[in-house]
């Protein structure tokens, strides 16, 4: 049997695919970053060298878009130097690597779909960061790591979209939320259960998309959102994005293009309005414990 490692195990997608493969009876180690940091060249290798797995996901990163803006060279130290020592530590034992990566690689200023075979051209720092942490694993893997992009992603275990619209719909009367931006809510059990199909199909290396069926804007969400609550959908008003300007531009096309899935004949992800309903309870019940949690309590 495949032995799997999880690095960044602690994170939303992290747990919820240690969860799922450890369901479906695979063995599997998880090491969060208190646990693994990917950026300690000599920790990596000897965790890889010493659990000997058969295949990695890399889910460590630095996810705050935002802020490596202004601290660049901390997200690449992560996403693009971290990567890049996972992939030697597979190197030298033989392992597979699935490195998760992100829509950001990519401009976002197209309406149609990204294929895997569009040239990527990152708009911000997180996108080049990702990017190198892409180049790294193809460049020293080329015959065992699978690039996995994914988009919009949400789950009982991080803080998200989905989590922050249920939190605001009681807070306030009516919430403002854009309706310029395209994309696909991902639901990290459904995207984990996409990596172990993945695995299970030996497909070849390469560059695959995994993100739901059907595309949606955030104010298309947060209206389904509300009507799941079974609140008046109307209190979501669109708005554009220059009216909610961030420090790191925000694509306007997140959508991604499953050819390369479809090609190695794995089940789609499901639609996004089909994975939201499914995953519905667990947010809610994620989102009452963080509401109920006291004050310091680290969620
Ligand atoms: N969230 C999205 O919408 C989205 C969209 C597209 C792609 N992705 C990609 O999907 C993957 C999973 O994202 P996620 O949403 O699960 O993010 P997440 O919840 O922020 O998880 C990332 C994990 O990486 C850990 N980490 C940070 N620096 C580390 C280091 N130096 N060494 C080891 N671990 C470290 C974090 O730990 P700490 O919290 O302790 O720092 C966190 O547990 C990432 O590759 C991300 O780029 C996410």
């Amino acid at each position: 049997m495949t032995r799997w490692l999880i690095t960044g195990a602690g994170g939303m997608l992290g747990r919820d695919l240690v969860s799922a493969l450890g369901q479906a009876g695979h063995d599997v180690t998880g090491l969060a970053h208190r646990d693994l940091d990917v950026t300690d060249q000599a920790a990596v290798h000897a965790a890889v060298h010493d659990h000997r797995p058969g295949i990695v996901v890399n889910c460590a990163a630095w996810t705050r878009v935002d802020d490596a803006e202004t601290r660049e060279a901390e997200a690449l130290a992560v996403n693009g130097h971290g990567a890049a020592h996972v992939a030697a530590a597979c190197a030298g034992t033989g392992a597979r690597l699935v490195q998760i990566s992100s829509d950001y690689v990519f401009g976002g200023d197209t309406r149609r779909p990204y294929t895997e075979a569009d040239d990527p051209r990152p708009r911000t720092a997180y996108g080049r960061a990702k990017l190198a942490g892409e180049q790294a694993v193809r460049r020293q893997l080329p015959g065992a790591g699978y690039v996995v992009r994914t988009a919009w992603l949400y789950g009982a275990h991080g803080p998200n979209f989905v989590r922050t619209i249920i939190r605001l719909e009681r807070e306030r009367p009516t919430i403002d939320v854009v309706d310029d931006q395209l994309g696909q809510p991902t639901w990290t059990v459904d995207l984990a259960h996409g990596i172990i199909a993945l695995e299970r199909s030996q497909a070849a290396p390469g560059i695959y998309h995994a993100s739901s069926a059907g595309s949606v804007t955030w104010f298309g969400l947060a209206r389904e959102i509300f009507t799941l609550l079974g609140a008046d959908p109307a209190r979501v008003r669109p708005i554009t994005t220059a009216e909610y300007p961030s420090p790191a531009p925000r694509p306007a096309c997140s959508v991604l293009a499953h050819d390369a899935w479809h090609a190695a004949h794995i089940a789609p992800l499901p639609g996004w309005q089909a994975a939201l309903r499914h995953a519905f309870p667990g947010l809610l019940a994620a989102q009452a414990g963080q509401d109920a949690a006291p004050v310091g309590h680290p969620g």
